[in-house]
């Protein structure tokens, strides 16, 4: 029997509704496997900085220090409630970024899915869908700009100005791209690398590791493409992609154009891996105005888990069992209102989803 420590941090907004469907997959996950899953709770965001005037309280550091895995919820709070937090508290400040830090989790998986059981959710129309689409993006997570110098005064000539800095060494470009030549080698051998050297040194600095790299993967494809570039082949044509690799920002504003084109970045979970600890966490926010109204769809956040039993603890079957409950689920025409269009699904609350959920896994 295996014991794996799991952190749980439900998060602000939705996050406690969300997780709570989390944790019955696991439930089901473990009464069926050799394993022990010892979950224990931590507060971190914007609610745990109300409650304990810290948005990563040092309790919740040990508790995700000694566990084997980190599972989170969406962070953040809406405009009016953050501006009552000094600024570098805020929750995505005070404790998101400090977290990638803390765990130096450079590597983040964002799987962007879409097979036919949720092609309905997707606004793009269906000749551009094809088949569904199934590409991963990976993203820098703990360099460039979110990391790099930041500066804010007055000029000599009396102007406010600001100055942050892209920082990327090597050695941080290298084990990124390493992991998604991998990840690539694995797949379909076809790696995008995102850039933009037509105008920023790092991006020289990155196309030069790329070429350094490719020579240990010589059965992968690289195409390169400009991120703006990027930005347009995903919405024309996105059935072209199946890894993309990119610097931390441009992972940020692809991904979520991602989401977009699933239809909601509910639809998004991932994974943000560093060398000894990995956390798993939708990509969306935490959406206060839906909160605690039960409409809110917990696929990102079961798909996290998904993401962990595969990743973390080598459970690639369960994980696809995980995945294919959730699509089955939609198979049967069952949706949360947050991610209904038109009024075509049937319509069921957060928990009735995870339920739906929870009885297709254990009929796998
Ligand atoms: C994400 C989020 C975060 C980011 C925010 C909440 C700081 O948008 O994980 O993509 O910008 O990285
Ligand atoms: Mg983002």
């Amino acid at each position: 029997m295996t014991t794996y420590k799991i952190a749980l941090l439900p998060g602000d907004g939705i996050g406690p509704e969300i997780m709570a469907e989390a944790i019955k997959v696991l439930k089901v996950i473990e009464s069926r496997n050799d394993v022990t899953f010892e979950l224990q709770e931590a507060p971190f965001g914007g609610q745990a900085y109300f409650d304990h005037g810290d948005a990563f309280p040092e309790a919740t550091k040990a508790i995700c220090d000694a566990a084997d895995a980190i599972v989170k919820g969406p962070i953040g709070l809406s405009h009016e409630e953050s501006k009552k937090i000094p600024v570098d508290m805020q929750p995505e400040r005070g404790a998101l970024l400090p977290m990638r830090r803390r765990y130096n989790t450079f590597a983040n998986y964002r799987p962007v899915s879409l097979p036919k059981s949720i092609a309905h959710f997707s606004p793009l129309k269906p000749e551009i869908i094809g088949d569904g689409i199934d590409m991963i993006m990976v993203r820098e997570l703990v360099g460039g700009l979110y990391f790099g110098k930041k500066e804010v005064g007055v000029n000599a000539e009396g102007l406010r100005y600001v100055n942050e800095s892209l920082e990327y060494d090597e050695n941080q470009i290298r084990r990124i791209l390493v992991e998604a030549f991998r990840l690539a080698d694995r797949r379909k051998k076809k790696l995008h690398n995102i850039h933009k050297s037509n105008v920023l040194k790092s991006s020289v600095l990155w196309n030069e590791i790329v070429d350094e790299v490719k020579v240990d993967f010589p059965d992968v494809e690289v195409i390169h493409m400009l991120v703006d570039a990027a930005a347009t082949h995903l919405c024309l044509n996105p059935g072209q992609f199946d890894v993309m690799v990119m610097e931390n920002m441009f992972g940020d504003i692809l991904s979520d154009q991602a989401g977009g084109i699933l239809g909601s970045l509910g639809l998004m979970p991932s994974a943000c891996q560093g060398p000894e600890k990995s956390y798993y966490e939708p990509s969306h926010g935490s959406a206060p105005d839906i909160a605690g109204q039960g409409v809110a769809n917990p696929y990102s956040m079961i798909g996290s888990i998904a993401m962990m039993l595969e990743m973390s603890f080598g459970m690639e079957e369960e994980a696809l069992n995980v995945w294919q409950a959730m699509q089955a689920v939609f198979a049967d025409g069952y949706s949360t209102p947050d991610l209904a269009r038109g009024g075509s699904s049937n319509l069921i609350s957060t928990s009735e989803f995870g339920d739906k959920v929870v009885s297709k896994l254990k009929r796998t």
